[in-house]
């Protein structure tokens, strides 16, 4: 097992493995014959894929807080791929998506239609500064494409800086800014001119920040601009979701190194958009606008997919070449959903809940596994918090704690996902209530508290 592990331990960077022995044990201790039976049909029909085919279990059902598999039991969805920001199934939102499929289903090419341009126009007005001139897209890759393009059209450059293990999609030229060997390990040339710098990671920095970041971090950024002399865009998420929350100054740092390399600033805020972090937008934490931000995810209200690039106005500058070009790139009902879902922000208060939320469920976490061997680092920004675990004596990274605690955890009722490795990912709904939080809080530290003791002398 020790060597089989190390063999899979570069995937480990975006989710945990599904082709870990934990996995399959699992599997076979809490998986009734008849969801056995299809995820067999799944895996026959389905392309293997790393984080997927062969899955973890079947679902039928979400409402809320919760996913239910086929067995019937109810797990909090601490994961939800970052698209639940309103909760699955939000009735405001089906309803929505329901009364446009009766008018107008689909948006011919050439046409526009209202819920698209009343969504473009409401983000406009939500984002900061003069981020104001938007494109939808069918999904985040896709988002991150069509910047891409419009950096280059826009610079006449083509060289990007971007970080390594972040994520910004999975298609070609997404994995060529990424830095996740998950993606871009044995699978031929990628884009040239995508440098990649480290990230503001102060429990694992380069330069020996000792866990307090100084920004040297974000000087390098600088150093490189410097050296490369025609980088076209910093591209960048603004947190991460492992999560990596750069401290304050960093992207004030970043943003003034890229004006004085003539360099744009774009900020992927595709996970982490409509109030997530305890504000509308990432960037609103820090004092900087980008010169685009890109969203997705959530916009879609969790039930289409949806995503959008947020433009600086001067950047409209390609009105005679494509920049997207996507099918569904005005779909009425995608935007349907998106405008709900923004209301239903709004109207709730549910921004302002995700702050104090994520407040309460990190003073809780800081103060049950304060002295737990296991636990490196509890760090967060609104619903967005990340426990690294690490072996105490040698500080290195707990990959199998980490998995242990998550498989116990899902057998109880709390899915997460695990990410590096070592660090327990929790991102539920902005609707989550007190009662929901105490009882996924519950699961966590006594799942902790268990590998921590039989691991004990380990
Ligand atoms: C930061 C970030 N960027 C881009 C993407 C890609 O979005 P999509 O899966 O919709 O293509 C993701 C998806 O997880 C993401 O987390």
């Amino acid at each position: 097992m020790e060597g089989e592990d190390k063999a899979l331990s570069h995937l480990r960077s975006e989710g945990d493995l599904n082709l870990s022995p934990r996995r399959a044990t699992w599997t076979e201790q809490n998986l009734d014959p008849e969801t056995q039976q299809w995820l067999a049909e799944d895996a026959r029909y389905f392309l293997h894929q790393s984080l997927s085919t062969p899955c973890l279990n079947v679902l039928q059902g979400c409402q809320g807080s919760y996913i239910e598999d086929l067995q019937g039991n109810r797990l909090l969805d601490f994961h939800g791929n970052n698209v639940h920001q309103v909760g699955f199934g939000h009735p405001r939102v089906i309803e929505a998506i329901i009364a446009q499929l009766h008018s107008l289903s689909f948006c011919t090419r050439r046409y526009t239609n209202l819920p698209a341009i009343q969504l473009a126009k409401k983000l406009a007005e939500l984002a900061p500064g003069n981020l104001n001139k938007v494109l939808f897209a069918p999904g985040g890759s896709s988002a991150i494409g069509m910047a891409l393009k419009l950096a280059r059209m826009a610079t006449g450059r083509f060289k990007t800086l971007s970080f390594w293990d972040s994520f910004h999609g999975a298609s070609l030229d997404a994995i060529s800014i990424g830095g996740e060997a998950i993606f871009r390990k044995g699978i031929g040339p990628l884009l040239p001119g995508t440098e990649h710098v480290p990230p503001p990671d102060p429990q694992h920095c380069l330069w020996d920040c000792g866990g307090v970041c100084d920004l040297r971090c974000a000087r390098y950024v600088e150093y490189v601009l410097e050296k490369e002399g025609d980088v076209a865009a910093v591209i960048a998420e603004t947190v991460r979701s492992t999560p990596y929350i750069p401290p304050p100054g960093y992207w004030e740092t970043v943003r003034a190194a890229c004006d004085r390399h003539g360099a744009l600033l774009i900020l992927d805020e595709i996970p982490h958009c409509l109030g997530r972090t305890g504000k509308m937008f990432s960037c609103q934490h820090y004092d900087v606008v980008p010169d685009m931000l890109v969203i997705g995810k959530g916009l879609g209200g969790g039930i289409f997919p949806l995503a959008a690039l947020i433009a600086r106005e001067t950047l409209d500058v390609a009105a005679d070449r494509a920049l997207g070009h996507y099918t569904h790139e005005k779909n009425p009902v995608a935007c349907a959903a998106g405008l709900a879902t923004i209301e239903i922000l709004e109207e709730e208060g549910l921004i302002e809940h995700a702050r104090e939320m994520g407040e309460y469920a990190l003073e809780q976490l800081r103060a049950r596994l304060a002295g737990s061997r296991l636990v490196g680092d509890i760090r967060g920004l609104g619903l967005l918090m990340g426990i690294e675990l690490s072996d105490g004596a040698s500080g290195t990274r707990a990959t199998d704690a980490a998995e242990a605690v998550m498989y116990r955890a899902l057998a109880r009722g709390l899915n997460f996902k695990v990410t590096m490795g070592n660090i327990i990912t929790l991102t539920p709904p902005l609707t989550i209530t007190r009662e929901e939080m105490d009882e996924a809080l519950a699961i966590l530290v006594r799942c902790l508290a268990e590998v921590e003791a039989e691991t004990e002398g380990a």
